[in-house]
């Protein structure tokens, strides 16, 4: 498949160099200005993708989105123009509410999001490191999102474990309050994530919950 990432970050290039070695063709759109880039994932050898180039885009099956989640609207916003309406926009990121705005922006294209638990950590603009084995679900947003299936196979064959979640929006709201819960607190504390089980945190942790439940409940 033509497979475009946006936001070649830490995320965004591990999916992009692992997509890649599965047999697609991969091309970027990054804040950089050059037409190609150089990419290398752990020590594995490195490749030469294409960069901000209009054609990868109109020609682009899959649009795959790894940029933060303020940052997907006004990323997005400047592509429209060059998007094909049948390319698959696949949302990978943390937080809620990017969506919506998409699927009004851009009402043709087929809507997926994504979630994962794989590590990425950027070593340098070039390379990345695969920090950590996780998993991702995948799960379609609109009408025609939900007919894209197939493209559990797709990911898992370049990036397993994947699964396809008919109800993506739990998942997505599941990761939210686990970030909710432990983002702040270990940061606080300076504390790594296993210490928060200690019952002098439950407290907090319980508060914490109970509000991102009522969030989830106006929902
Ligand atoms: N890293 C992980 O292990 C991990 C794991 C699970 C989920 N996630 C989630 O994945 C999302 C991405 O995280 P990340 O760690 O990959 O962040 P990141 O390394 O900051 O990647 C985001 C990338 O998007 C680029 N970008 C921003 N605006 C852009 C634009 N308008 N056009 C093109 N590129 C643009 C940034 O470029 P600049 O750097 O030049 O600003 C950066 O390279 C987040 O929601 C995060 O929570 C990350």
């Amino acid at each position: 498949m033509n497979i475009v990432v946006l936001g070649p970050g830490a995320i965004g290039s591990l999916w992009a160099y692992s997509l890649h070695q599965a047999g697609h063709t991969v091309a970027l759109y990054s804040k950089q200005e050059h037409d190609k880039l150089p990419l290398q994932l752990d020590g594995n050898t490195p490749i030469t993708l294409a960069n901000n180039q209009p054609v990868s885009l109109q020609n682009a099956d899959v649009l795959l989105v790894t940029v933060k989640a303020p940052q997907v609207i006004p990323a997005l916003e400047v592509l429209r123009i060059d998007l094909h309406p049948d390319c698959i926009v696949v949302l990978m990121h943390n937080g809620m509410g990017t969506a919506e705005i998409v699927a009004s922006r851009l009402p043709n294209n087929p809507l997926v999001l994504a979630t994962t638990t794989h590590g990425a950590l950027r070593q340098s603009r070039h390379q990345v490191l695969h920090t950590g084995q996780g998993s991702t679900q995948l799960g379609g947003y609109n009408s025609k999102g939900n007919q894209c299936d197939f493209l559990q196979q797709v990911f898992a064959h370049a990036l397993p474990d994947v699964y396809w979640n008919e109800n993506i929006l739990d998942a997505l709201w599941l990761k939210l309050a686990i970030n909710c819960a432990i983002n702040p607190l270990t940061a606080i504390h300076q504390v790594k994530n296993g210490q928060l089980a200690d019952e002098a945190f439950k407290p907090t942790l319980l508060q914490l919950l109970d509000e991102v439940h009522q969030v989830m409940t106006c929902e």
